[in-house]
């Protein structure tokens, strides 16, 4: 039998399409960048990262890896579609971006133009890149976002936080090395860290592919390539997350995140996420608060809406993460993930609701209202998301 809410759109395809960007992993092997160019034929590449990335002596190593006139762009925090006007057509062969989600977003929207000329907001929205893009070679600094292996770039456009989302986006190489994030101070590294952990476990328990109307993007639903990859993430990341932020020196943990966050990247760009994103880049665009700090305040609203759907797999993720009593029934350990969530938060010291955030009840509305918009990310959301999310929001965290 159906689960109540999920099948609105009738069973459309079982068909799964698996992609993921060329991935070199471990310690050091952001060093092998120059090697790499010179595999693929980039002769002049843009390297693309910030001023914190330069000052934190993240560049200068893999600088000395390439030639000594190389050109470099720098990124700012947030992305805008009007940061992209300098960019111009045919004058490099390829990207390198190094450094966090926001670097290696501008550097997806930079190896467009490259390709294609224009202006960064000629191609918001989904498929509106006419083809291949110069090829981008992402090297993350945070174990985070995995925007290293994803198809879509975030950027802000008249005020508002817009994607451009398309295949041709997908990093073609990527190296993933957790010595960068040596040195990513305890605040980022939970937060970021968060949103690792809440891409796998949203990718885990998304609305299954055969229940998902196909659409342009590639978000088809979980399926049995994401869940293998979002399971893995999901331990990988449960396990260091804590240690990783009260202990940057564990090497362990470092490279634990970096390789869970990485394969939580590349599970949620097949499947998709759910609500607890749909509800985070509701509250990040009504307090600017990060998106980790976003996650952290939805988390528990997001998860206990899903529940009726999605109570068996929560209870089979809680024993599989060792955190509910092998005799526990299903209510039993579903709860005890949901309360493990919350634990988590709080021991990383994130807002631990949407009070924390400085939202009120009178803010309720235009949760629901900015929430129930968010196309991205609600048709793979496990549970059909309606008006009663109100009543939800204001029984979980307003009223109670
Ligand atoms: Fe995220």
């Amino acid at each position: 039998m159906s689960p109540p809410n999920t099948r609105e759109s009738g069973l459309e395809s079982s068909a799964v399409t698996f992609t993921a960007t060329d991935t070199r992993f471990g310690a050091g092997v952001s060093k092998t960048v120059g090697d790499l160019l010179e595999r693929e034929g980039i002769t002049n590449p843009l390297v693309v990262t910030d001023e914190g990335i330069e000052a934190a002596g993240l560049l200068e190593p893999l600088l000395e890896e390439l030639d000594d006139d190389v050109s470099i762009r720098y990124a700012t925090t947030e992305p805008s579609t009007t940061d992209f006007e300098s960019v111009s057509n045919g004058e490099f062969d390829g990207v390198v971006a190094v450094g966090g989600g926001s670097v290696i977003d501008t550097a997806k929207v930079t190896s467009i133009l490259l390709a294609h000329g224009g202006d960064a907001s000629d191609y918001l929205g989904v498929d509106a890149v006419p083809g291949s893009v110069a090829p981008l070679v992402a090297i993350p600094t945070t174990s985070g976002t995995g925007s290293q292996a994803t198809q879509t770039a975030v950027l802000t456009h008249d005020g508002v936080k817009r994607g451009i989302s398309d295949e041709s986006l997908r990093p073609a190489h990527a190296l993933v090395d957790p010595e960068l994030t040596a040195d990513l101070p305890p605040r980022q590294t939970a937060r970021s860290g968060f949103d690792a952990f809440v891409h796998a476990l949203e990718s885990l328990t998304a609305r299954d592919h055969r229940w998902i109307e196909s659409r342009p993007i590639t978000y088809q639903g979980a399926n049995p390539a994401s869940r293998a990859l979002a399971r893995e993430a999901l331990s990988q990341v449960h396990g260091a997350l804590e240690r990783a932020t009260f202990d940057g020196d564990d090497r362990d943990a470092r490279e634990a995140m970096s390789v869970g966050s990485h394969l939580a990247g590349t599970a949620f760009s097949i499947s998709g996420l759910g609500i607890v994103h749909a509800l985070a880049s509701t509250l990040g665009g009504l307090t600017d608060d990060p998106h980790g700090a976003c996650l952290a305040a939805s988390i528990e609203a997001g998860l206990t809406y899903n529940l009726p759907v999605r109570r068996e797999e929560y209870a089979d993720i809680a024993r599989s993460l060792e955190i509910a009593n092998v005799a526990a029934t299903d209510d039993e350990a579903a709860e005890a993930l949901v309360d493990e969530c919350d634990r988590l938060r709080r021991s990383l010291n994130l807002p631990t609701s949407m009070r924390a955030l400085g939202l009120e009840r009178s803010d309720v509305d235009t949760i629901v209202e900015n929430t129930l918009l968010q196309e991205r990310r609600l048709p793979t959301n496990p549970r059909g998301a309606g008006d009663d999310l109100r009543e939800h929001l204001l029984e979980v965290e307003f009223d109670g």
